[in-house]
């Protein structure tokens, strides 16, 4: 299969990039591209940051440059979550890449009209440059093989709001348009990560190895110790690289519920919601609400140690 993610690398992104170059995982899986949005950090920042996870995966993927702010909201970004820079400021967001001068949405559309039917997108991100391929090209939901979201809230945990995610929240009517017009989403929403988070002694083994992935891997999340001490996490949430491990084996899905996936666009305290509808007759989404982490663990381990 080749993918494309689409990211606001931000720090658990940065860990699900690194997915596909695991041992034994190519040819199998082959990333083409990474495309990148406003979120955590403006998009000029993901530019870098994914520059810099790239030169550590020494990957030769390209890059294509994104929307630099949601389709209606102002930009909203997390630098109090994933540090000023996006990759916990740890000083790693440097590089000499640039990114292609084929706008994301355009790259979207033109690589699935050429692998047509053989090409997954992963979005780890705000929606915004799925939603604008979309309306760009209203074939592209028949070009993609599969299409991965990591976000929503399907029990209405929100981490944004009360009741939203935040890629959802950043940009809600895009995360509509683009609940509207696929019909077979994989969703991984965020209550699945705060339910089943990476163990510390685990997230420490990666942290304590040697190559240059691993002190790459221990610099960018030395701020997770931050966030046990703010949020009281007893474990490490790791949504991202959940949803590029669902993506690469689906064996990690443990339960999915089927559903109408409904994102709020309205401007109430549900703003941004993604509400389940089970009894709906066209479903567009598979919900997963639980997963086989240990297989996932077992990803990034060998992903970033190697
Ligand atoms: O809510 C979690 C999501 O928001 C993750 O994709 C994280 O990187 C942030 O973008
Ligand atoms: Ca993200």
């Amino acid at each position: 299969m080749r993918w494309i993610i689409d990211t606001d690398a931000g720090i658990d992104d940065a860990i699900g990039l690194g997915l596909p170059f695991a041992p034994g995982l190519a040819p199998t899986h082959i990333l083409l591209a990474v495309t990148t949005v406003s979120g955590n950090v403006h998009v000029a920042q993901v530019n870098v940051n994914v520059g810099a996870v790239l030169d550590v995966l020494e990957a030769p993927t390209p890059i294509y440059s994104g929307c630099d702010r949601p389709m209606i909201e102002p930009r909203v970004h997390a630098e109090d979550f994933h540090g000023p820079d996006g990759l916990g400021g740890a000083g790693l967001s440097k590089t000499t890449r640039r990114p292609e001068r084929e706008h994301a949405a355009l790259a979207i559309s033109r690589l699935a009209r050429q692998h047509r039917g053989a090409l997954g997108l992963i979005a780890l991100g705000p929606l915004t440059n799925v939603a604008l391929a979309c309306n760009l090209d209203p074939e592209l939901p028949h070009h993609i093989a599969r299409l991965i979201v990591m976000g929503g809230a399907w029990q209405a945990r929100g981490n944004q709001t009360s009741a939203a995610e935040f890629n959802f929240a950043v940009d809600p009517e895009s995360a509509h348009v683009v609940f509207e017009r696929f019909s077979n989403v994989i969703m991984v929403p965020w209550e699945v990560s705060l339910d089943q988070m990476m163990p510390f002694e685990l997230f420490e083994r990666i942290r304590a190895g040697a190559t240059p992935r691993a002190r790459f891997f221990a610099a960018m999340t030395r701020i997770v110790y931050d966030w046990r001490d703010q949020f009281g996490f007893t474990g490490v949430p790791l949504p991202d690289p959940l949803a590029v491990a669902v993506a690469l084996d689906e064996g990690v899905i443990a339960r999915a519920v089927q559903a109408r996936v409904k994102v709020d666009i309205g401007h109430s305290v549900g703003r941004a919601l993604s509400s389940l509808d089970y009894r709906h007759p066209q479903p567009n989404a598979q919900v997963v609400v639980q997963v086989h982490a240990d297989v996932a663990w077992q990803m990034i381990e060998r992903a970033w140690t190697q």
